[in-house]
């Protein structure tokens, strides 16, 4: 399936979480097998293509497209997570998102220096949780200049604030009218 093709799997709800949002939910893509493997692999293909040594994704949709693409790959997987989840000494950082407010943690032991990480998740919007995830995995000693996504929300600004920090977005499909 085309990058198109896979965009008519995305299911839009209007006014969730809160009125005037159109949530673009994933749960209709990842429900197709079909679907599900052509956007892992097209995923796979265009993260190889920037070299990765890991792949990091942001707990929870992010688990399902970044565990993905890793095994495909062949390279490990960096769990970002929500707070209080991690058994050993983490570190964190708080940002904003699209609505509310979050905080990521990770195990800064899950990478060694200079290690190329590249992110992966479903959506990006404000671009403040793989903002936030960057800063992370850069603070544990890693190098992050690409993340990769299913779909990009333009109106939100998200690639900007990304490539303001160095970092290159690449989507599978764009929704405009967030
Ligand atoms: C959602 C989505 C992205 C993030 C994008 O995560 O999965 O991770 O918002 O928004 P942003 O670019 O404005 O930061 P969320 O934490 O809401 O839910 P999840 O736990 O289901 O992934
Ligand atoms: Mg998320």
């Amino acid at each position: 399936m085309t990058p198109e093709e896979l965009k008519s799997l995305i299911r839009t709800v209007p006014d969730f979480p809160e009125p005037g949002i159109q949530f673009r939910d994933i749960t209709t893509l990842i429900g197709h097998g079909v679907g599900l493997k052509a956007s892992i692999a097209h995923l796979a293909k265009r993260v190889d293509a920037s070299g990765a040594q890991a792949i990091a994704g942001m707990e929870a949709r992010g688990f399902i497209f970044g565990a993905a693409v890793a095994v495909e790959l062949g390279l490990g997987f960096i769990p970002v997570r929500k707070p209080g989840k991690l058994p050993i000494e983490t570190i964190g950082i708080d940002y904003a998102l699209e609505y509310g407010t979050d905080r990521l943690e990770i195990d800064p032991s899950a990478i060694y220096a200079d290690q190329y990480v590249v992110i992966v998740d479903d959506l990006i919007a404000t671009g403040g949780t793989a903002l936030a995830a960057a800063q992370l995995l850069r603070q544990a000693g890693a190098r992050v200049s690409h993340a990769h996504f299913v779909i990009d929300l333009p109106e939100l600004g998200g690639a900007e604030k990304l490539r303001a920090a160095d970092i290159m977005v690449d989507a599978l499909m764009d929704f405009e009218g967030a």
